[in-house]
């Protein structure tokens, strides 16, 4: 028999996990989280702010972490001043950030993604300047601009309130590395961009053209043992559109459209005002799952335990992948936790959903079941200063 004095003493000295958080605000902050959940209670999780960097502002709009580094990028949109900037910061176990440069570019950059050989080239979708540039982060000290093209429309696009002019809307990566995708929710494009081999140069390929009205946003990419698999977001549809890539041996892509769905599954309708917004693949790849604007389709509990007012909360929805055929199941419709569910991360285990909320200026991280892909509790909230746009697991 085990004396209960041991045992309660063994029990005791099981650690707690912890994780960190970063999160950027239109306030022009970029706040460090800690997440911390005592071992066997995740109902006493806790999100706390333990640091504040100001050095992203005045619209910090979008973080990208190089862990293996400790380097952590943050765009700037620019929404107050001429241009908008990118920062560079060193990162540290104790949630600091320490600023190492910051440059202009050309107004609205809303996304980046680190590319090329080593590493050395983050590349920026520029929705208010209507551009797509490059820079050399090969010294993180000394940011440098490589490349920029800035594109005009003919005329406005099927929805010319939003489609008024180009807004590329997202960089991110083929599998292969070798192409830089930027979805233009103005232009009703992917513009695609084939990156030089073993360096950071770039050249514009053949685009994607979309069905008129989609106002591409974000995309994200399943590669298989035989095929790769493109989802791609219409932001003004509430659309995925399902593609199969082919890789052209003149260096273009070419996308075999296999399936359109709104972002609540097929046959499924969306409540009106809403705005499609982010698009995430499960660490495993079994699962995607997309984050749905404006609903107001759910009351949850208040975050607050002493207030018993319900709040409102828009929708994250699951879908769970098939890797013969590239097609969509519908999982699940859950709560976002809050208004206007920006942007999500999902941790490398795949057990946990940081989710930030722009308008209610509130950060919640859920518990998500890997097997199944479906939702669980909200672990913990945090309340953060102005509109949220961007939390990422610091991993
Ligand atoms: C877990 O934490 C909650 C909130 O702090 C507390 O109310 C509850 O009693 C704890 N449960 C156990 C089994 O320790
Ligand atoms: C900053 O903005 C001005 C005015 O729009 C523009 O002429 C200039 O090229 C921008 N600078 C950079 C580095 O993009
Ligand atoms: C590249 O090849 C594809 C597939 O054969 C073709 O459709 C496309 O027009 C070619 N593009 C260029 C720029 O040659
Ligand atoms: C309670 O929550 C509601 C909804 O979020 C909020 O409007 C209200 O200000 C809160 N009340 C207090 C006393 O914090």
């Amino acid at each position: 028999m085990i004396p209960v004095g041991l045992l309660s003493l063994s029990l005791a000295v099981v650690p707690s996990s912890a994780a960190l958080l970063y999160v950027s605000s239109y306030a022009g902050t970029i706040t460090t989280l800690s997440l911390t959940i005592p071992s066997g209670n995740a109902s006493s999780a806790t999100l706390e702010a333990i640091s504040t960097s100001d050095g992203c502002a005045p619209s910090p709009a979008w973080l990208t972490l190089d862990y293996p580094n400790s380097r952590l990028y943050c765009t700037d949109e620019g929404l107050t001043t001429p241009n908008g900037t990118v920062s560079s910061f060193q990162t540290s176990d104790d949630g600091s950030l320490v600023q190492l440069d910051k440059i202009d570019v050309i107004s609205g950059p809303v996304s980046a993604v680190i590319y090329g050989e080593g590493g050395d080239g983050l590349a920026l979708a520029q929705y208010g300047g209507s551009s797509f540039t490059t820079l050399s982060i090969a010294d993180a000290a000394a940011l440098t601009v490589l490349q920029s093209e800035t594109y005009k429309l003919s005329q406005p696009g099927s929805n010319p309130s939003r489609q008024e002019a180009s807004h590329p809307h997202e960089a991110l990566l083929d599998p292969t590395g070798d192409y830089i995708l930027v979805p233009d929710l103005g232009a009703d494009l992917v513009r695609i961009f084939k990156v030089e081999e073993g360096g950071l140069e770039w050249t514009s390929v053949d685009p994607l053209v979309t069905v008129p009205g989609t106002g591409p946003r974000h995309a994200a990419f399943l590669a298989t043992d035989e095929k790769t698999f493109m989802y791609l977001v219409g932001e003004l549809a509430n659309t995925i559109t399902g593609y199969e890539v082919v890789y052209n041996s003149n260096s273009t892509l070419s996308f075999v459209e296999l399936f359109a769905i709104n972002t609540h599954g097929e046959g499924e309708t969306v409540p009106k005002g809403t705005t499609a917004a982010e698009i995430e693949l499960s660490p495993d790849e079994k699962f995607l799952v997309v984050s749905s604007r404006g609903e107001n389709s759910f009351t949850i509990p208040n975050f607050d335990p002493t207030n018993s007012t319900e709040i409102i909360s828009d929708a994250i929805i699951s879908f769970s992948l098939d890797h013969a055929t590239g097609g969509l199941t519908h999982v699940q419709t859950a709560p976002s936790g809050g208004r206007i569910p920006r942007q999500f991360s999902i941790n490398k285990a795949g057990d946990m959903v940081a989710i930030g909320l722009q308008s209610d200026g509130r950060v919640v991280v859920v518990k998500r079941d890997v097997q199944t892909g479906l939702l669980g509790n909200f672990l913990a909230s945090a309340d953060i200063a102005g509109e949220v746009t961007a939390v990422i697991f610091d991993e």
